[in-house]
């Protein structure tokens, strides 16, 4: 038998009626922000991400999908979308559309990660990009769509984490003074932790090895930074007050990407165990530029739809399901019943049309196996009188009704259900 790769998984039954139900959700409250969907390829040229997420980050170093074509190039499968939808706005020139520019997405990414308990190989990502605009109004925006995706699905157990990374000035300095800081406690560090003092000392403070005490006894970041980014950190803090969204300050976060400035943020949810961050995101203000584009600024998040299936799991949350209804019918009465069924699904009914035939009880079982709201039964006697029997599956109450008045009906009784 050929099984699903490793880390993979299909998605069907409930799973999918939740997952729909979550994108549905999702897309509104993006929409409802004035961001419009994009669709970006799943697979680029290497150099992409190489560039973007960074030579030295988990990611790029171990976690990627990479293969040669045919015709010898390099291409990966995205571990993520943010660059893809860089990469696409320096491609198309939407610096000509009016700032900042909004989109979302959703679909799936890959990486070659350990598989455990909401951490897959592939998985898929919801998220939103604001590019092209530096104001921290625009940050505290995304964080709060993102804190209100959690309301919206009545999230409980939910913290926002916050931190600013500074930018191209201010971070040097701090890479200098922790590395200070480390420098007596090398012998003591992972060995990640000891490339990583080299390579991107930052990432020390969020490794889950290193001990709490050795992390809060390090210089913090936000002593660190320049007036600008100083500035905008407390503005953005001032704003997200202003929206009412508690958030909680956290030197340790940094985040695994090194497209990152300033702002950066995570919802996280003890619902989820280990792999606790439900999204994150921050502002990315060099990363059109690093790509061949104009210096412009941009800030978003993104979210594993598969997290927020677990937590919704966890916290019982029931997605309510469309009716069905059913047609049992006899066969001088095949071609009405065609006409219903076409009928309904034409007003928006999930309608299943009898296929087998045969006797009515067995027609009412294979129903009943559907889990009908309703069965419409169209016999000869229904046909020559123009008429439909309409049967509620769960009271078992059945009455005769015009056959014009099926549609109205059965909507006047979905709008009461
Ligand atoms: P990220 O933190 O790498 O950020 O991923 C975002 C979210 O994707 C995580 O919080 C988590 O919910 C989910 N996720 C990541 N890896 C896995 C996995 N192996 N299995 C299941 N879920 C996973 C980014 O990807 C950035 N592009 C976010 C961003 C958008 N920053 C600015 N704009």
């Amino acid at each position: 038998m050929i099984k699903t790769v490793k880390g993979c998984k299909d998605i069907y039954g409930r799973e999918m009626e939740l997952f729909q139900y979550i994108e549905n959700v999702l897309s509104k409250m993006a929409e409802s922000y004035g961001y419009t969907k994009i669709i970006t390829p799943i697979i680029e040229y290497s150099e992409l991400f190489q560039r973007s997420v960074g030579e030295d980050t988990d990611i790029v170093e171990k976690e990627m999908y990479t293969f040669q074509d045919k015709g010898g190039r390099s291409l990966t499968l995205r571990p993520e979308i943010t660059a893809s939808v860089a990469r696409s706005y320096v491609e198309n020139h939407f610096e000509t559309l009016p700032a900042p520019l909004r989109k979302y997405y959703i679909g799936p990414c890959f990486r070659y990660e350990k598989p455990q308990k909401g951490r897959y190989r592939e998985f898929y990502q919801f998220g939103v990009e604001a590019i092209g605009d530096i104001s921290p109004l625009i940050d505290a925006e995304v964080i709060s769509l993102a804190y209100n995706i959690a309301k919206q699905f009545s999230l409980k157990n939910i913290k926002v984490r916050l931190n600013s990374i500074g930018c191209r000035k201010c971070r040097p300095h701090y890479k200098e003074a922790l590395k200070e800081a480390l420098k007596p406690h090398y012998e003591e560090l992972c060995s990640d932790c000891k490339r990583r003092f080299y390579t991107n000392p930052l990432r020390i403070l969020d490794c889950k090895k290193e001990s709490k005490e050795l992390k809060e006894s390090l210089p913090k970041i936000t002593d660190y930074l320049c007036d600008e980014c100083r500035n905008h950190f407390d503005k953005v803090k001032e704003y997200l007050s202003l929206m009412n969204i508690p958030f909680e300050l956290d030197h340790t976060l940094v985040r695994g990407l090194d497209y990152y400035t300033k702002t950066v943020f995570e919802v996280i949810s003890t619902d989820l165990g280990a792999q606790n961050a439900l999204l994150g995101g921050g502002r990315y203000d060099y990363l059109i530029e690093e790509l061949g584009g104009r210096p412009v600024p941009a800030v978003g998040f993104a979210m594993g739809m598969e997290r927020l299936m677990t937590i919704l799991k966890a916290e019982n949350k029931i997605v309510r399901k469309d009716p069905v209804i059913y047609i049992a019918y006899q066969k001088e009465a095949l071609k009405e019943a065609i006409e219903i069924a076409n009928k309904l699904r034409g007003e928006g009914f999930i309608t299943l049309l009898d296929i087998k035939g045969g006797s009515f009880k067995k027609q009412f079982e294979r129903s009943s196996k559907r889990n009908a709201s309703y069965t419409v039964i169209i016999g000869e006697e229904e046909k020559e009188k123009n008429t439909v029997q309409v049967k509620n599956m769960k009271t078992k109450e059945q009455k005769e009704i015009p056959k014009g008045e099926i549609v109205t009906f059965l909507k006047e009784w979905r709008k009461n259900a």
